[in-house]
């Protein structure tokens, strides 16, 4: 069993020795990693109230995973909407057997708003999303993890509709600015600049914990198929409308 998961069962165990935590192992990179875990979940958990997709990673190298898709794009938006989809049956189930939704919250970021598919490597006419984000022609190293959230926020956006929000409320959050080890792959020298950020500007891992808190638990119903900026929800609309309605009609097809 992952020894990482078990320190965090621990140190939870400190608060509430009674809590009942199971450990299922997911890695995020491997789409059979992800079927496994969506059918332990199902088997091991037989009601969901909240789940909370926080995977996310920032490369600054090309590198492929087992699937041969581009390593970012896979962890951060393929597996987490193979995930999602894998689920939606076993979630409706829990919603019949509570009475009330279950609450599926998808850590975004508020960098999609900046994205390379607009500028530097546009998507010519008639290429594929995936192929694009699969060449490492157009792998951007300062901008790959603002496009895959933008993938994220797109896939969002289209899936929602399509749920009955009596059973599903998805939402997508972005925490802000939070000082995590996300920047633990970046070059020494970058590390030692956003260390500097960091202490400066971002906020603990406790505030942005709550703010997901806020989203899976506190945010209503009007949240589904919505984008927290924090708390609040923000207008779609910051991705430019060319580029939108392209990604738009990709994602509904
Ligand atoms: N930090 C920020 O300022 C910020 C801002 C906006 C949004 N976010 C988003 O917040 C989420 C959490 O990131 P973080 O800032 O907490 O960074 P982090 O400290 O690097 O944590 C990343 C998380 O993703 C998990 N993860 C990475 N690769 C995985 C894989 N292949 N399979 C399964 N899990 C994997 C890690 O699990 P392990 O610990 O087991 O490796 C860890 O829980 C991400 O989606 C990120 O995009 C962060």
């Amino acid at each position: 069993m992952c020894q990482k998961g078990e320190e965090c069962k621990q140190e939870l165990q400190q608060f509430n020795i009674t809590a009942k935590i199971k450990i299922l192992e997911l890695n995020m990179d491997d789409y059979k990693s992800v079927q496994s875990f969506a059918t332990a979940l199902q088997r091991e958990v037989s009601v969901v109230d909240i789940l909370i997709l926080n995977a996310g990673i920032g490369l600054l190298k090309f590198e492929r995973s087992p699937s041969g898709h581009e390593r970012v794009t896979q962890v951060n938006y393929l597996s987490n909407v193979l995930l999602i989809t894998a689920l939606v049956p076993h979630l409706k189930e829990s919603a019949e057997k509570t009475g009330r939704p279950v609450r599926v919250t998808w850590v975004g970021s508020r960098m999609y708003f900046d994205t390379s598919l607009d500028k530097k490597a546009p998507l010519k006419t008639g290429e594929s999303v995936l192929e694009h984000m699969d060449s490492k022609e157009f792998f951007l190293a300062n901008q790959r993890y603002n496009d895959s959230k933008l993938l994220c926020a797109m896939s969002m956006y289209s899936l929602a509709p399509r749920l009955d929000k009596s059973k599903i409320v998805l939402t997508m959050v972005c925490p802000g600015l939070v000082n995590t080890n996300m920047t633990d792959v970046l070059p020494l020298h970058v590390r030692m600049v956003m260390g500097v950020v960091k202490t400066l500007f971002a906020r603990p891992v406790e505030v942005g914990g709550r703010l997901f808190i806020h989203a899976a638990v506190v945010a209503g119903p009007e949240s589904h198929g919505r984008f927290l900026g924090d708390k609040d929800i923000i207008e779609y609309g910051f991705c430019p409308v060319t580029l939108s309605c392209r990604l738009k009609r990709t994602f509904d097809d």
